[in-house]
């Protein structure tokens, strides 16, 4: 007896054998361009995360800090000069074709620009069948349309939509085409690069709800980026907070917000709008800006932190676990004691 992609959904969510699994390792992962033997652009450098079943971890950072690499490489486009991803234990750099086939039905990529993102001669059906077809799915007659139909309503899609082109759709309506075309496959792991950026705010919202729902209705997984700490807020589980192509700090969105731990993730907690002038993060560090990679000796966000001290400049901090699940890459987190409300 065959079993349907609802009910494999189903089956994901319950399993607390699954649920407690990571099904995405990023493992010590470097990825570089440019000249080797040491010349090149070090874009990530030593990064590691977990995705468990049905969380979504935000990869969140500065414009050049690494996060679409990274998305990238777990969508194997890049490969990593160093460490292992692997996908439900499986090492993807090993992946042959079949088995690469077979992983890219598994994970989906959702990009920044619903306009860019759908081919402009495509009807709507035409586009969300197109993965179906690719991979033989729903082949008997009829099942495809209804199949289409179905994801277009889960994704809040008027049917009446199916037949027109991209042109005739809002950028929020075009982000639901792309979100039914990634879910179409019914992957496990969904990349999401900046899905609501290029979206206006009342929009954002709506994409952000609709992906949170989605998230229990198909039980998949997501590796959410952003350089919006305030996007992340509303939809991840656990935040990763990348500077440099290193991880600065990670750990639930919850503590992340409520006490972070390195400097840097409170000045982009900071630079949330907030209505209230009397609002907590009076700390400031400076605002996040784009930051090229220089050769680094010490930590990057030195230039920048009001903390730093000589060991700053001249040692890499590492990696470290301050506090049962919370990580930062500081050597003074315990020391100055970030909280929200604090003056500094
Ligand atoms: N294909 C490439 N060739 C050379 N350098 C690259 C390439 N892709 C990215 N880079 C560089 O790697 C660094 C990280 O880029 P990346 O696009 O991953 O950053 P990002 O965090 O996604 O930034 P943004 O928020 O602007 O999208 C940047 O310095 C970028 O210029
Ligand atoms: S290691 Fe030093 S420079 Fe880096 S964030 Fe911590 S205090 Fe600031
Ligand atoms: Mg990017």
């Amino acid at each position: 007896m065959s079993v349907s992609f609802d009910e494999q959904a189903q089956m994901r969510a319950s399993q607390p054998a699954l649920a407690s699994q990571a099904i995405l390792e990023v493992e010590d992962i470097t990825i570089a361009f440019g000249a080797g033997g040491g010349g090149g652009l070090i874009a990530v450098d030593g990064v590691s995360l977990n995705v468990h079943s049905s969380q979504t971890v935000a990869l969140v950072g500065e414009s050049g800090s690494g996060k679409s690499t990274l998305g990238l490489a777990v969508m194997r486009h890049y490969r990593a000069s160093k460490g292992a991803i692997r996908f439900r234990s499986a090492d993807i750099a090993a992946f042959d074709r079949a088995r690469l086939k077979a992983y890219r039905r598994q994970v989906q990529m959702i990009n920044q620009d619903p306009y860019a993102s759908l081919s402009p001669r495509m009807r709507i059906r035409d586009i969300i069948a197109e993965p179906m077809q690719a991979h033989g799915m729903y082949s008997a007659p009829g099942e495809r349309d209804a199949e289409i139909e179905k994801l277009a309503a889960q994704c809040g899609l008027p049917a009446g939509l199916l037949d027109r082109f991209p042109d005739a759709l809002s950028g929020g309506q075009r982000q639901r085409v792309a979100i039914a075309r990634a879910l179409a496959l019914r992957p496990e792991l969904i990349v999401a690069d900046e899905p609501t950026s290029a979206l206006d705010v009342s929009v954002q919202a709506q994409i952000l709800a609709l992906l949170r729902g989605l998230k229990d209705q198909f039980a998949v997984s997501c590796l959410f980026i952003s350089h919006n700490l305030a996007v992340v807020r509303q939809v991840a589980d656990e935040v990763v907070v990348l500077l440099s192509g290193r991880v600065m700090e990670r750990g639930s969105t919850e503590d992340l917000f409520s006490s972070p731990l390195h400097p840097y993730s409170c000045s982009l907690i900071e630079a949330i709008p907030v209505p209230d002038p009397d609002a907590p993060f009076a700390f400031n560090a400076g605002k996040a800006r784009s930051s090229r990679r220089a050769l680094i000796s010490g930590c990057p966000y030195t230039d920048r932190c009001a903390f730093k001290t000589e060991i700053c400049t001249r040692k890499v901090p590492p990696l470290e676990e301050k506090k049962p699940g919370r990580w930062a890459a500081c050597w003074h987190a315990e020391s100055i004691k970030l909280k929200p409300g604090q003056v500094q």
